[in-house]
């Protein structure tokens, strides 16, 4: 399957630094085209600077941070997919654990995001995990299957479009990432349970990225496992030269 590294930004960015990192970016991926799928998920308020930078390419694709899970209305501070849509986003991270823990957004509410993101055109990249105490506990593999039925449950085959993200939170931003058999163990869990919701085939192709501190040393340990389909990077995806040897990695 063709892999997919998606940068998350997070609130970081400014307008001159995002203008050198792209500019790094795509003279990296021009000099070498990757054999997989990249995108950039920047802070809202710069996606219309970033589809500028983009345009006449298909290399790097557009992302968004998070999408509301409502049509268009009285939601003050909410973006709508359709609003993604017309600044060429292609993909929308949802539910990250930074968004489930600060905004208190549920697995249902996550799943209604993922599916307006859907209806738009736009393919969500869901993310699940657990925290080190849930795993401390023994309850990773029910905390992420909570998870992914929660979408199941939501839009059935239709997660068969979707991209999911195993992000462990202990991992996150901690420079300790899940080794290769820990991210690999749970990812396969992930795929048993799309196959038996969905069909063999469907389950196959859904695309599950792993997220937690990866970076240009570990990714290519990481993106060898078999059911390890990306990465969804965070802070190694600022620096041009660490995210660029990420896509190396990936193909
Ligand atoms: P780090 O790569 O900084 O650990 O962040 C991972 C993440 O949360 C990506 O969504």
């Amino acid at each position: 399957m063709r892999k997919l590294i998606a940068g998350n930004w997070k609130m970081n960015g400014a307008l001159a630094a995002n203008r050198a990192l792209m500019e790094a970016l795509l003279a990296g991926v021009q000099a070498r085209s990757p054999a997989c799928d990249v995108a950039v998920c920047p802070p809202a308020v710069y996606l219309a600077q970033l589809q500028a930078l983009l345009q006449g390419q298909d290399a790097i694709a557009l992302g968004a941070q998070d999408v509301s899970e409502h049509e268009a209305g009285a939601f003050t501070g909410n973006v709508a997919a359709a609003m993604l849509r017309e600044f060429g986003v292609r993909y929308a991270i949802v539910g990250h654990s930074e968004r489930r823990n600060y905004q208190g957004e549920s697995d249902a509410q996550v799943a209604l995001k993922a599916q307006r993101a859907l209806a738009a055109g736009i393919t969500p990249i869901v993310c699940v995990g657990e925290t080190l105490q849930e795993r401390e506990q023994g309850q990773t593999e029910a905390v992420v299957t909570r998870q992914l039925d929660a979408l199941l449950e939501c839009s059935g085959a239709r997660v068969a479009d979707m991209v999911l993200a195993y992000e462990p939170l202990w991992a996150i931003g901690t420079g300790h990432a899940a080794t290769p058999q820990q991210a690999q163990e749970v990812h396969a869990a992930l795929r048993a349970r799309l196959r038996a919701a969905l069909s063999v085939p469907q389950a196959a192709g859904v695309r599950i990225l792993y997220g937690g501190s990866m970076n240009a040393a570990n990714a290519a340990s990481l993106l060898a496992q078999p059911d390890i389909d990306g990465g969804l990077v965070g802070g190694a995806s600022l620096k041009a030269q660490d995210f660029l040897e990420i896509i190396a990695a990936a193909g």
